[in-house]
This record gives structure tokens, C-alpha cells and sequence, in this order.
């Protein structure tokens, strides 16, 4: 127990293992967001098709208050290390570059991503306080869903919030399995690409929702 203990201490404490921790994390968020995406487009379908989906989810039952309480550690640790890592790199580097070297893989993504990653807390705190906790027991989550995205302050705050997650994914996805290694220097560029693309599926994706319950519902 002791030597468990003392490794994850050594591990945490180790820049390159804080690394691991938001790689794997941040990787997890990847794949929530695919199928968050995925059921959200149920919304195509219609409202009862819709409802249907958000039964069948809340049918899983235990499976998905665990995946909940994954989600919520999950970005505990990812915000956590995220934070220290930022602090560190500002101690280590207290005289910003005056010149904004592109050369070290620097891009708007991995520049931004502390801020951007904020920007996405207080996104999902108000996106959580308007869709989960919510007392759902006189209306549905489509009722929910249509009575604010109809209003235009409602359908601009989503769009910014999926272009800043689009954004921390860009650079998010590619870095997370650059820091895990399981970029062979072959697929280093497929994986840069795919990175990107899946970014982008992302943005539109999230993005054609509110805008479809604008212009159509
Ligand atoms: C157009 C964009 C989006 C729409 C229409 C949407 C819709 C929804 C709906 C309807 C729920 C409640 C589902 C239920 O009752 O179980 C929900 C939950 C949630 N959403 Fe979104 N969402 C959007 C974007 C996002 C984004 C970009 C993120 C992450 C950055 C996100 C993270 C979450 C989380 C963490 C939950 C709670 C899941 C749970 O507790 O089971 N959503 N969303």
C-alpha cells in the first residue's frame, strides 16, 4: 500500500504525469461529447423521437449515475492539473515571449486552452442549471430545450460556447495522444488531421442544433 501510495504521489506530482492525467481525462471528455452529439441529433427526428432517446437513456439507470460520477471526477482532475500545470509553466517562464514562436507547435488552440477551458466550466455550470437540474417533472427535456433556444440570446450563448469547445478540442485531442504516445512519427500527421477533423464535426454538429431550433421549431 505504501509503495502504491508513494507512486501515485511521485506520478502526480511529476510534470509528465499531470500530463498523462489531462490527456487521459480530456481524451474521456472526447468521447462524451461524441455521444452526447450522437443523441442529441435525435432532435432531427422530431420531438418524440427525441423524448424517446432521453427515455432510453435514463433507462440505463445505475449506468448512468456512474457515468456521471465519472464525468464529475473525471473533470475534477482534469481542471485540477490543468491549473497547476498553467501555474508552473508561468513560474518557469515569468517574461512572456515577445514573439509568439510558432516553430515549438504553438497554435491558437494550445495557446488558449487555459482560458478557453474556463470559458467551457462556466459554459456547462449555466448549460447543467438549465437542462439537468432542472425539475422535470411538468416538463420534458424538449420543452426545455425549445423554449430557450428560440430566443436569440440563448441560441448566440450556445454557439460561442461549442466554437470555445471546438477550439480546446483542436488542440486538445491531438496533444492528449501526442503526451500518451500513441502517435508513432507516421501517424503523428493523420492523427493531427483526424484531431482537427473531429473538432470540426464537433463544432457543426453542436452548433446546427440550436441554430435548427431557431429557424425551424
Ligand atoms: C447545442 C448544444 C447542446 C445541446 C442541445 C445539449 C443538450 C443537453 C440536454 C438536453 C441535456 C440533458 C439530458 C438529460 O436530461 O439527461 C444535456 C446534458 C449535458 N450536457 Fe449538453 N447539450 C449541448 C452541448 C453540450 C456541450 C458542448 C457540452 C460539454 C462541453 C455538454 C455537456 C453536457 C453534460 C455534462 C450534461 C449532463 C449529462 C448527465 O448528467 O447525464 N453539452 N445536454
Amino acid at each position: 500500500m505504501g509503495f502504491i501510495m508513494k507512486w501515485l504521489v511521485r506520478f502526480v506530482s511529476s510534470s509528465a504525469g499531470k500530463k498523462q492525467l489531462m490527456a487521459v481525462t480530456g481524451l474521456g471528455f472526447c468521447l462524451f461529447l461524441a455521444t452526447h452529439l450522437v443523441g442529441n441529433l435525435t432532435l432531427y427526428g422530431g420531438r418524440d423521437f427525441f423524448l424517446s432517446y432521453i427515455e432510453h437513456l435514463h433507462g440505463l439507470g445505475y449506468l448512468i449515475t456512474a457515468a456521471e460520477f465519472g464525468l464529475v471526477f473525471f473533470a475534477l482532475v482534469h481542471i485540477a492539473t490543468g491549473l497547476v500545470l498553467f501555474f508552473e509553466n508561468r513560474a518557469a517562464r515569468p517574461v512572456s515571449y515577445a514573439v509568439k514562436k510558432n516553430a515549438g507547435g504553438q497554435t491558437i488552440g494550445s495557446a488558449t486552452s487555459p482560458y478557453t477551458g474556463l470559458l467551457i466550466l462556466l459554459f456547462l455550470l449555466i448549460h447543467l442549471l438549465t437542462f439537468r437540474f432542472v425539475d422535470k417533472t411538468s416538463i420534458t427535456d424538449f420543452e426545455i430545450l425549445t423554449q430557450k433556444l428560440t430566443q436569440t440570446w440563448w441560441v448566440l450563448f450556445y454557439i460561442a460556447g461549442v466554437v470555445v469547445v471546438a477550439i480546446h478540442v483542436s488542440h486538445g485531442f491531438w496533444s492528449g495522444f501526442q503526451t500518451l504516445g500513441l502517435n508513432n512519427p507516421k501517424y503523428m500527421p493523420l492523427i493531427r488531421r483526424f484531431g482537427i477533423i473531429f473538432s470540426v464535426v464537433i463544432g457543426v454538429g453542436f452548433v446546427s442544433i440550436p441554430v435548427f431550433v431557431f429557424l425551424v421549431a
